[in-house]
């Protein structure tokens, strides 16, 4: 695992938006898997940015989410689709029929997950995959206690997540309970991995994540220790508890 430690949220952003744009530069056709979340907003602000001054194009790049909501359609304000449009998609050249997260309001999420690790599988893989960390050190909706073989998946969200996420919902109780992640395993499969990290509410579960000897499925993030290309670009607060 290589660790970039940056001064701030900004310089973090920017360090991730380089690593991904030089990557479609690199890989026209790039299967970029994506996060939602408050950590890659400023990310996906300067990919547009670049963009607008025809820096970079997308038109051929397929991208993957990590999650979505079970129960939200992908014109609910709240959905995983509608924050990815609103942040990205509408604002670049890239294909809607390129864009995928799963399905949330399939009739048999089970079926939607099966689907969507074959899709990811008939694109051949993600070639990169971005993540953010949950306070318990979760990545994707994958919470502690997930076995990191475990493909696409249907989750209950833990308290602490909904908690956590209630803060884009009118209240706690309209965060869905449920939604449909990669998981560890199809998570792992990626080429690369960038896991971006920023702020102090961090800072417990990078002093964990850095203090590791080895993977923990008590603490999910941990799988990223069995990858061999993991850049994990973390901030000052995010670093302020690891040694
Ligand atoms: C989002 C996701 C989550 C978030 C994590 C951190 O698609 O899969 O694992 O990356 O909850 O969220 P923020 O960035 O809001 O702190």
């Amino acid at each position: 695992m290589k660790l970039i430690c940056v001064k701030d949220a900004a310089e973090m952003s920017a360090y991730a938006a380089k690593q991904i744009g030089d990557a479609v530069r690199r890989n026209p056709k790039l299967v970029l898997g994506l996060a939602t979340g408050g950590t890659p907003k400023e990310t996906y602000r300067l990919l547009v940015e670049e963009y607008n001054k025809k820096a970079i194009s997308f038109r051929n790049v397929r991208t993957v989410n990590l999650d979505e909501y079970v129960g939200l359609s992908s014109a609910d304000p709240n959905s995983y689709r509608m924050y990815m449009k609103q942040n990205l998609f509408d604002k670049i050249d890239i294909s809607f029929d390129n864009c995928h997260l799963p399905d949330g309001i399939a009739s048999s999420p089970s079926d939607a997950c099966v689907r969507y690790d074959r899709m990811i599988n008939e694109l051949n893989g993600i070639d990169l995959q971005l993540l953010g960390i949950g306070r318990n050190g979760h990545i994707g909706f994958n919470e502690p206690g997930t076995p990191f073989d475990a493909g696409t998946h249907l989750v209950k969200l833990s308290e602490s997540t909904r908690k956590a996420n209630a803060r884009y919902f009118h209240s706690e109780e309209e965060v869905p309970k449920q939604a449909i992640t990669m998981g560890i395993g199809t998570i792992l499969k990626s080429r690369a991995i960038l896991l971006i990290v920023s702020g102090s509410s961090k800072a417990d579960a990078m002093g964990r994540l850095l203090s590791l000897n080895g993977p923990d499925p008590a603490f999910p993030a941990s799988a990223l220790l069995m990858h061999p290309d993991v850049t994990v670009i973390a901030d000052r607060e995010a670093l302020s508890k690891s040694k």
